[in-house]
């Protein structure tokens, strides 16, 4: 392997053929026999512009307990904010290879930006088809001192520009679970912490031998994914386990529970399992928000989700806990949150 190239770099030596390295065993790949059609009863796709409608609402809490995965247009976040960041993630890719190692985990002096390949590389025994920058969010100052130059500005201004309808989803997500009052130590516990990913999927020579990303649910409390129009991104239909298509959809933003939300609304709301096809033809890029708990804060059920003598399906554990154990394995579905049982 092209080491510290990743996977855009061996794309550009012109592989005819996928690298051993990144040959996923059979069930891992893509089988179209185990997806579903797209169509109207799919994952619902929500017009915020009248937010505290109850119609609204209810669909919103609705998608969260059923899919875990919902579409919002008409959110706020400028259009423009989204083209830019996107912009953005290309010119950051576009980079001569030097440039980006710089923000590598072993050259950019911290923890907080990654630049890196596939997922957890040491621990896995296949690799994802896949590159990503993870910025883990604390100011702008830092932001300004650490990011790269190229897609700092467009970064941050699509985290500051989605906090609104962040607090909003939360609000009518803890609204649904009768949480009447969202007081600061709540909020901090839902939202304490941002990071945000620069996902870079290349062309691949054997796409039906490999995956973009490998099945897995997000450790956060929501995430907010841009996608381009590309497509490929699939998540799991608890009810009848086939994959199903997030199509892209244009001025759209991608919302998903993750597994804090998961545990602190006791199993209510749905932390879904997903993945992410390699692609033939095309480059893909996404974007996503993880809007986390911070690393310190202790998650478990929240009161008023188990009020009604109902028995908590998941133990309290400290938020920083539950990410390392996320991040010292390949992706492996949905077997993280057995961590919190
Ligand atoms: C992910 O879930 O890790 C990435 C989602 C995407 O690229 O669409
Ligand atoms: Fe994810």
């Amino acid at each position: 392997v092209h080491k510290g190239h990743g996977v855009k770099g061996l794309a550009e030596l012109g592989l005819k053929t996928l690298p051993h390295q990144y040959i996923q065993p059979p069930q891992e790949r893509f089988d179209t026999s185990s997806c579903e059609e797209v169509n109207q009863d799919s994952i619902p796709v929500i017009d915020l512009s009248n937010w505290d409608d109850p119609k609204v609402t209810k669909a919103v809490c609705d998608a969260a307990k059923k899919w875990g995965f919902f579409q919002i247009i008409n959110h706020g976040v400028p259009i423009r904010v989204l083209e830019d960041v996107k912009d953005a993630t290309h010119k950051f890719y576009a980079l001569p290879a030097e440039e980006k190692m710089k923000y590598s985990k072993e050259r950019s002096g911290t923890n907080n930006v990654r630049f890196g390949t596939s997922f957890t590389p040491e621990a896995e025994k296949a690799l994802e088809w896949k590159d990503y920058l993870s910025l883990f969010f604390v100011s702008d100052d830092e932001a300004a001192s650490l990011w790269p130059p190229v897609c700092r500005n467009q970064a941050l201004e699509y985290i500051r520009s989605s906090e609104t309808v962040v607090k909003k989803l939360l609000k009518i997500l803890m609204n649904g679970l009768n949480v009447k009052e969202t007081d600061e130590t709540k909020e901090s516990i839902l939202m304490g912490s941002k990071r945000i990913n620069l996902n870079y999927y290349p062309k691949c020579p054997n796409p039906e031998l490999t995956i973009g990303v490998g099945r897995h649910s997000d450790v956060s409390t929501l995430t907010i994914l841009l996608q381009d129009d590309i497509g490929g991104l699939y998540i799991r239909n608890a009810d009848t386990m086939k994959w199903v298509h997030v199509p892209p959809v244009t001025g759209s933003l991608v919302i998903n529970v993750g597994d804090a939300l998961q545990i602190m609304s006791n199993g209510k709301y749905k932390s879904v399992e997903h993945r992410v096809i390699a692609n033939g033809n095309e480059n893909r890029i996404s974007v996503p928000i993880f809007v986390n708990p911070r690393p310190g804060d202790v998650i478990g059920p929240l009161a008023e989700a188990v009020e009604n003598g109902e028995k908590p399906i998941y133990k309290h554990v400290l938020y920083s806990d539950y990410v390392k154990h996320f991040f010292r394995k390949a992706h492996d579905g949905k077997a993280t949150v057995e961590f919190a049982k």
